[in-house]
């Protein structure tokens, strides 16, 4: 709201989540959260268990409706798309629980993941005109360099299923990555890691920002990971924002410890 007035050569944030709120029946998941995301950072968002961050992350990629606040995506409102239309405006996720194929192959995967965003419509495609060949070509050598970023090239023809759960991880991710998005959200990628894992995960979550110039919201319990590689932190607890700064300001802020140290505790 009377946001169209405002000075212009302000270029608004990549995102900007303003006073959202979602309740569950007598829950209220999210409390007026707002924060802002600026292009190119990896932001971190942390809590203790159920202060509200999946539902956040499901309000980014529209899989809730949140009945107050609201968010905006490069100055657009995200509720001007419907939820399918949410990879076309550029925003990319990975699931808490693997959301893989796993009869298929790590480049079959990743290919499918391409498929939701490719323009041409489906009268071309059933028509198979060049536009569609070119688009199909494109998006072929775009999976191989999602696939050489990652380091999966030498299982691309291994199914899923055989995979140990780290690989598998990180096919998710090329998943993810072939939609080509600005915004990456990541639910938990340290989840189930062993401890070379996670040292490899932090490479890559670097590596991707700066070759692909991609801004990541990364949700993580692993504090190592997110203190090491986020430029912003962002914590929650019971639905409300308690803290929002450097990862050392966050880190020493009185209410983030109290608020684990009480999880802890519980
Ligand atoms: N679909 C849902 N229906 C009812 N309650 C929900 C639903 N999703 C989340 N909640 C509740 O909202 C709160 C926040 O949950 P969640 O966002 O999953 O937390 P986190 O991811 O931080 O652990 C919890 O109290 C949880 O029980
Ligand atoms: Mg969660």
């Amino acid at each position: 709201m009377g946001r169209v007035g405002i000075d212009a050569r302000s270029t608004p944030p990549l995102l900007d989540v303003s006073d959202v709120t979602v309740r569950f029946g007598g829950i209220t998941a999210l409390d007026k959260v707002s924060f802002q995301v600026e292009a190119g950072k990896i932001v971190g968002l942390i809590g203790p268990n159920g202060a509200g961050k999946t539902t956040l992350f499901n309000c980014l990629s529209r899989l809730y409706e949140f009945s107050e606040g609201r968010i905006a995506f490069e100055g657009r409102s995200l509720t001007e798309v419907q939820p399918h239309g949410i990879a076309s405006m550029g925003i990319g996720r990975t699931f808490q629980n693997l959301a893989l194929f796993r009869t298929m192959s790590v480049r079959q995967n990743v290919m499918l993941g391409g498929h939701s965003r490719t323009s041409t419509g489906y009268l071309s495609n059933a028509l198979r005109l060049p536009s569609v060949r070119r688009e199909e070509q494109r998006l072929r050598e775009h999976v191989e360099q999602v696939i050489e970023l990652l380091e999966l090239g030498s299982v691309a023809e291994t199914v899923v299923a055989d995979l140990p759960f780290g690989t598998q991880k990180r096919v998710e991710f090329g998943r993810a990555l072939i939609t080509q998005p600005k915004l990456l959200l990541l639910d938990e990628p340290a989840g189930g890691l062993n401890h070379e894992e996670v040292g490899a995960l932090m490479d890559l979550l670097r590596r991707i920002r700066s070759e692909l110039k991609l801004t990541i919201l990364l949700v993580e319990h692993h504090m190592n990971l997110v203190m090491r590689v986020s430029d912003q932190v962002v914590a929650l607890n019971f639905g409300r924002k308690i803290a929002d700064g450097t990862p050392a300001e966050v880190q020493a802020n009185a209410e983030v410890i109290k608020a684990y140290l009480g999880a802890e505790a519980a």
